[in-house]
């Protein structure tokens, strides 16, 4: 028997579980419950990120305590979690004593070793907030690809990171007032010194190949970067004990926190700490996500090498969920909450679909919503289910047969496979899995359709055969359902309950059951109804509408989703000078005047003033878009110096612009309130 702790990531408490989410709580629970039917002593432990400094923003804007927030979106994770049958062994808090005094214990270990360093560093300062910024609280533009408003961290547009300081006109997100650098004292963890200890690591099978083979070239290329801990008051984290007004960055914390949550379990059971955190014979299996790899397998066996604690034996590593092959979005209603799904669809349905489509590697996986009822109603509804409700009415009053009949191998090949489909249980090929398991069903459903027992059942010289054939789809039945128990634990509940018989192993799959009563088949599970989807999706579009009004604005940058056709399209021009840039006199102009050109097919006749007298007669090409009366009073950009054209319909002095590529595709571009007629652009 394995002694196996299994931790999911720790969700930040400053926003509510959605689908995206789920993928690693479904991955993980699946993999808890399989490793117990197998016999495995496994704990499951999680807890709430809580710390840092969106929580404190956001408390002090909804005029609370941090500690009143936390608690109320704790118990909503939790209820969450446990509507999709997630069950944790404990569910714990960063904010918590046992994590405290953790961080403490690891803190002084990492002084004593020596890897604790003091520096001054320059860091944007929030004159009107009094307060340093984090990276998050800022925006500005990128400074290596000048796309405008990008948060102070990475570059949603070119992908570079940088630091806020970097950032041209950086914007404080508190107050709207351009922050000033100033120097300030953090600490730091100098990893660098177990760098040959976390080469090794990284490349010991703990982690999956991607990832440890990303991790050889920066190993072989780079000394490994201090990571800056600490941060200055205010912060809602924990003071750092030999560092008064200065308080330990949430990722230093949060992963401590898989060990507080242990503590809290150990201490409710009566176990010890050290028989989970301290002893080579425990399994430690980390589930997480792609994008915050680099705390799990750079500094966090960091701080578990310098305190002597164990290291994780694996680091399992999910990629990202897309709904219909796109990033999940508010405004298309694909930003779904789990407690939006649940008031409209069965869980069950989910985790059988991520199920299906999970595997080892650290890929994207992507809901099709489509492709999810199709699924669903086909395999499990349609498949799996069916053994059970077209058979087992017909031996409600005679039980199974006493003696397992001859089904021409059929349980013996399905328990043959039982080893197989347990392998990609452990190894994560969950899909491997489910092909299999289905791959079952399809032997089995023909078998009940050549015996037809709804035929045998009219002959009464026939009742054995039909006893015969109901025990065979039966006992086929139960073992897909022992199969599947990991990631249907409720269809587990009902066919324990239609058999009257506890599954708690694996290896029960292996032998039939025969000579016993069944109950009276209840109804197991619902199709998915297109229609649910379709009102799941509307009210996540809603939801997100309502947050927009009542928070203040925040621009999902990520999400924008911006086609390349423009560029495809249109290649940008050859370079040029500044001087070539300057040629071109770009003028601030308002439309006062805009006239139909009957004759023309797509000409409108504008009066530009430049401010005062200055007038210009410009024949713009935008009939098909604009109707004259909607242009007059509004700004334009005019190029004022071009040479006139003469036209049929009389001179063009210039030219207004705008973007688009014709018909009603065309958008003039105006400049930002306040500009004047008349100014000049550059
Ligand atoms: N608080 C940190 C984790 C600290 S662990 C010591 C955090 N929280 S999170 O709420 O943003 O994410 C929790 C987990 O959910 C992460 O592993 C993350 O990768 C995963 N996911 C969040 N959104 C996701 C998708 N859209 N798709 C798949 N997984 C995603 O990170
Ligand atoms: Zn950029």
């Amino acid at each position: 028997m394995r002694r196996i702790l299994v931790t999911s990531a720790l969700p930040y408490a400053n926003g509510h579980i959605h689908l995206g989410h789920l993928v690693e709580y479904i991955q993980t629970d699946i993999w808890v419950r399989f490793q117990r039917l197998q016999g495995n002593k496994t704990i499951y432990v999680c807890a709430d990120d809580t710390h840092g400094t969106a929580i404190m923003i956001r408390a002090a804007s909804e005029g609370r305590t941090e500690d009143d927030l936390i608690a109320e979106m704790s118990k909503s994770h939790q209820e969450d979690f446990s509507g999709f049958d997630i069950e944790f062994d404990h569910y714990g808090s960063t904010n918590s004593e046992a994590n405290k005094e953790t961080c403490n214990e690891i803190w002084e270990s990492l002084n004593e070793a020596d890897m604790v360093i003091e520096k001054e560093i320059e860091q944007l300062y929030d004159t009107d907030k009094e307060m340093f910024l984090a990276d998050r609280m800022v925006r500005g533009t990128c400074p290596f690809c000048k796309t405008l408003d990008q948060p102070g961290d990475n570059c949603s547009k070119c992908g570079e990171t940088y630091s806020p300081k970097d950032l041209i006109d950086p914007i404080s997100k508190l107050s709207e007032t351009v922050p000033e650098t100033r120097t300030a004292k953090h600490l730091f963890v100098c990893i660098e010194k177990l760098h040959d200890f976390l080469d090794e690591w990284t490349q010991s099978g703990t982690l999956p190949p991607e990832s440890s083979n990303y991790l050889k070239n920066y190993f072989l290329n780079e000394k490994l970067k201090d990571w800056d801990i600490s941060r200055p008051s205010p912060y809602f984290g924990f003071e750092i004990p030999d560092s008064p007004g200065n308080y330990w960055y949430v990722w230093f914390d949060a992963p401590v926190g898989y060990i507080a949550s242990t503590k809290e379990w150990c201490n409710r059971e009566k176990e010890s700490i050290d028989d989970w955190w301290k002893n080579d014979q425990t399994e430690i299996h980390h589930f997480i996500g792609k994008d915050i790899q680099y705390f799990h397998t750079l500094f966090w066996p960091a701080m578990l090498k310098a305190s002597s604690y164990s290291l994780p034996t694996k680091i399992h590593i999910h990629g990202f969920l897309t709904v219909g092959g796109e990033k999940m979005a508010k405004s298309k209603g694909t930003f779904i909450r789990a407690s939006t799904y649940l008031k409209h669809l069965n869980p069950s349905a989910l985790r059988y679909y991520y199920a299906s489509r999970l595997s080892s590697k650290v890929e994207d996986i992507d809901l099709n919503l489509e492709d999810f009822s199709t699924k669903v109603n086909a395999d499990l509804v349609g498949k799996v289910i069916n053994l059970a409700s077209r058979t087992a009415k017909f031996v409600s009053d005679s039980g199974l047969s006493e003696k397992y009949p001859n089904d021409g191998g059929l349980f013996e090949s399905a328990a043959q496979e039982g080893s197989e489909i347990a392998k990609d249980y452990e190894n994560g090929n969950y899909s491997h899995a489910m092909r299999r398991i289905l791959e079952i069903a399809d032997k089995a459903n023909p078998f009940v359709e050549q015996n037809a027992p709804w035929e045998l059942r009219k002959d009464p010289e026939k009742s054995k055969e039909l006893q015969d054939v109901c025990t065979i789809a039966l006992n086929v039945f139960r073992q897909l359902a022992i199969y599947l128990a990991p990631v249907l634990p409720s269809l587990a509940k009902k066919t324990e309950e239609l058999f009257g018989e506890p599954i708690q192993s694996w290896d029960q799959s292996l032998s039939p059951l025969t000579g016993i009563k069944i109950n009276k088949f209840k109804h197991m599970m619902n199709r998915v109804d297109p229609k649910n989807i379709e009102s799941m999706t509307e009210e996540s579009k809603e939801e997100a509408a309502k947050e927009l009004q009542s928070t203040q604005v925040e621009v999902e940058s990520t999400n924008w989703n911006d086609s390349e056709s423009p560029l495809e399209e249109e290649p940008l021009a050859e370079e040029i000078s500044f001087d070539d840039f300057m040629k071109p006199d770009l003028r601030v102009a308002r439309i006062v005047e805009a006239k139909d050109v009957p004759e023309a097919r797509k000409l409108i006749q504008l009066t530009l003033s430049l401010g005062g007298d200055e007038r210009r007669n410009v024949f713009a090409g935008i009939k098909s878009a604009y109707e004259p009366g909607e242009l007059v009073g509004r700004l334009v950009v005019m190029v004022a110096n071009l040479a006139p054209r003469k036209m049929k319909f009389g001179v063009s002095e210039g030219m207004v612009i705008a973007s688009g590529p014709g018909g009603k595709e065309v958008y003039l571009v105006s400049p930002d309130e306040g500009a004047l007629p008349g100014q000049r652009i550059h």
